[in-house]
């Protein structure tokens, strides 16, 4: 077996699912999980063939956050000495969009590995939280900082002071996820590898492009941002793929489906 605490398949050609696989830890989020979390999405990356992953847990849990039992007895020396949980950011340095289909819980670092994803899709079942607080720490990897982009100031001081869980349809409700897909076992999974199939059908470049051009929406000002996005859109006129959909020799012109070769 390749990896001990996560799976992966391509149950599409264009499709990279992985699966946290800890069921006895309900996908705490050990040091070993995430190396080769890692590793298999710098996989994905690299795999011509795939235009966007799917992330998702069990029935029962997304991840139920950072793996106490490892943190426990680590002191102040060993975290900031080894910058511990610098590791866990990898996931937001991909290209290829990422979907998370949340079941059950998604805590403490199971809803930061969540919020580092492009779009999250929420089974009914899903419960967010950080409950770091109930442990005397706080949110370590996005919890004080992505879910307030998210939500909202008083949305997420509540949910990161008080360390109560919110149910699936709270968090669609305060956009913290895009969607709470209908009950049924495996039900968010199908619908986040529906949608992740119809992302690795469009061009690879100007997905990427797209993608690059939201996440800046975080971090530039809007003038800077709206200059950003046009040299993105500018600069995509470049590409074949641009002449394929939009120009006169093209599919669009041609009233059929773009034949995207992402060059
Ligand atoms: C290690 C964990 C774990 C975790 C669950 N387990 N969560 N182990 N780290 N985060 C283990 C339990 O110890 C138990 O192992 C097994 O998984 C099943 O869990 P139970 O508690 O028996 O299940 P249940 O009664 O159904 O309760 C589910 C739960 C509860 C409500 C999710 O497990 C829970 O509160 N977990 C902790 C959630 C949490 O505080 N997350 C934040 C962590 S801090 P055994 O061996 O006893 O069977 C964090 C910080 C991140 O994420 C900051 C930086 C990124």
């Amino acid at each position: 077996k390749e990896y001990e605490y996560i799976l992966t398949s391509k149950p599409d050609p264009n499709v990279t699912l992985i699966t946290l696989n800890r069921p006895k830890a309900l996908n705490a989020l050990s040091n070993g999980l995430f190396h080769e979390l890692n590793h298999a999405l710098a996989r994905a990356e690299l795999d011509n063939d795939v235009g966007a992953v799917v992330l998702t847990g069990s029935e029962k849990a997304f991840a139920a956050g950072a793996d106490i039992k490892e943190m426990k007895d680590k002191e102040f020396a060993d975290v900031y000495g080894q910058n511990f949980l610098s590791h866990w950011t990898q996931i937001t340095e991909m290209k290829k969009p990422v979907i998370a289909a949340v079941s059950g819980y998604a805590l403490g670092g199971g809803c930061e590995l969540a919020m580092m994803c492009d779009i999250i899709l929420a089974s009914p079942t899903a419960k967010f939280g950080q409950p770091e607080i109930n442990l005397g720490i706080i949110p370590g990897a996005g919890g004080t900082q992505r879910l307030t982009r998210a939500v909202g100031k008083s949305k997420a001081m509540e949910i990161v002071l008080t360390g109560r869980n919110i149910t699936a349809q709270e968090a669609e409700a305060w956009g913290l996820v895009s969607k709470v897909v209908g009950e049924g076992e495996g039900q968010v999974v199908k619908e986040a590898l529906e949608m992740a199939k119809t992302i690795a059908s469009k061009g690879r470049l100007s997905v990427m492009a797209a993608k690059e051009g939201v996440n800046a929406a975080y971090e530039l000002s809007l003038h800077e941002g709206l200059h950003f996005e046009r040299r993105l859109f500018q600069s995509l006129f470049a590409t074949k793929d641009q002449k394929e959909g939009t120009t006169g020799m093209g599919a669009f012109a041609e009233k059929r489906k773009a034949q995207f070769t992402n060059q």
